[in-house]
């Protein structure tokens, strides 16, 4: 039996396609489920791209259903395209995905797969929080009958991506992502704070490149798009493996070093909009602050970068092999 069973909430996305391909490789790992969001792409192509990468995967049975086409609070206001491509994979020309979404909405996945596994389904989440608040808002008991969430999003210590302040999937909805951080469960984030410390090199790059599947040519014709952007907009020498992080500190926690904190996400509408704030309960003197109740979360800050990034690879190595 699997170590793990997940739901993955995504928005793909290139870095979600790596994350994605990376745990269905993983036999630690059993994946009940994709379901789709708005973010990087609009909802109807983020449910069609989450089916295209199961079908490439050749792990058409994983069934995949459509969620939210916006946030809690405002329409959506388009992809992001020099990063991900008009069509979320790197521009690719891919053909139709040959299924089918599911007939249950995002929610309904979520909510039935976590009361029917009670204490096993960990919700891995890619993308903006907006179908885990709502189905947190339409059957909360799901807070105490899932295993935990894992969500990659947040900068708690560090400056933003999408803005100065804050990180692409909290401010894709800062209001989902402050209920789910207040929610009664267990929520882990890899934010900002770890995920720009996991360079994915071009030398590792071409080693994924060179994996002799369906997954590894898929990878060689989308990730170079998203490396493209990375060196000329972030002059990084190499990719953020932003969404794959979950799935790395899924498999290997003892990799990472993590605090615990109570976040409150910046909800109003100027530039600090969509920060995740550590709330400190006593001053520098000790002295109690304030009173916050929401529970701790705990928060990914560092992690064996090198070793993270050679897991990963190694994963698709082997499925390949396999
Ligand atoms: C997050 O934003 C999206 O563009 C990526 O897919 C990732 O989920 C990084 O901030
Ligand atoms: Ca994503």
């Amino acid at each position: 039996m699997a170590e793990h069973s997940i739901i993955i909430d995504t928005d793909p996305g290139i870095d979600d396609a790596m994350a994605i391909f990376y745990a269905l490789a993983s036999p630690e790992i059993e994946v009940l489920g994709l379901t789709t969001v708005f973010g990087n792409v609009d909802v109807d192509l983020a449910t069609e791209n989450a089916l295209r990468l199961v079908e490439i995967a050749g792990r058409s049975d994983v069934p995949v259903a459509r969620g939210a086409a916006r946030s809690l609070t405002v329409p959506f206001p388009g992809g992001v395209e020099f990063v991900h491509g008009a069509d979320g994979q790197g521009n690719a020309s891919l053909a139709p995905p040959r299924g089918a979404p599911s007939t249950r909405r995002a929610t309904e996945l979520i909510i039935d797969t976590v009361m029917s596994r009670p204490g096993e389904v960990t919700l891995v989440t890619l993308g903006p929080l907006t179908n885990v608040a709502l189905a947190l808002i339409e059957r909360p008991e799901i807070a105490s009958s899932v295993r935990g969430v894992i969500a990659m999003g947040g900068n708690v210590h560090v400056g933003g991506n999408a803005s100065t302040a804050a990180e692409a999937n909290i401010l894709n909805d800062p209001e989902a992502a402050d209920i789910v951080f207040s929610a009664p469960w267990p929520v882990t984030i890899c934010g900002l704070d770890v995920t720009h410390r996991i360079l994915m090199t071009p030398d590792d790059l071409e080693r994924a490149y060179r994996v002799d599947s369906p997954v590894g040519r898929h990878l060689a014709r989308i990730v170079p798009f998203y490396h493209a952007f990375y060196e000329k907009h972030v002059g990084s020498n190499g990719i953020y493996v932003h969404d794959s992080t979950t799935i790395s500190y899924l498999l290997h926690p003892d990799a990472f070093v993590t605090e615990s904190h109570r976040l409150l996400v910046d909800t109003g509408s100027g530039v600090g909009r969509g920060k995740t704030w550590p709330v400190a309960t006593r001053d520098e003197a000790g002295r109690v602050a304030g009173s916050v109740t929401r529970p701790e979360i705990t928060v990914c800050v560092d992690a064996d970068a090198r070793r993270v990034v050679e897991a990963e690879i190694a994963a698709l190595e082997r499925a390949a092999d396999s």
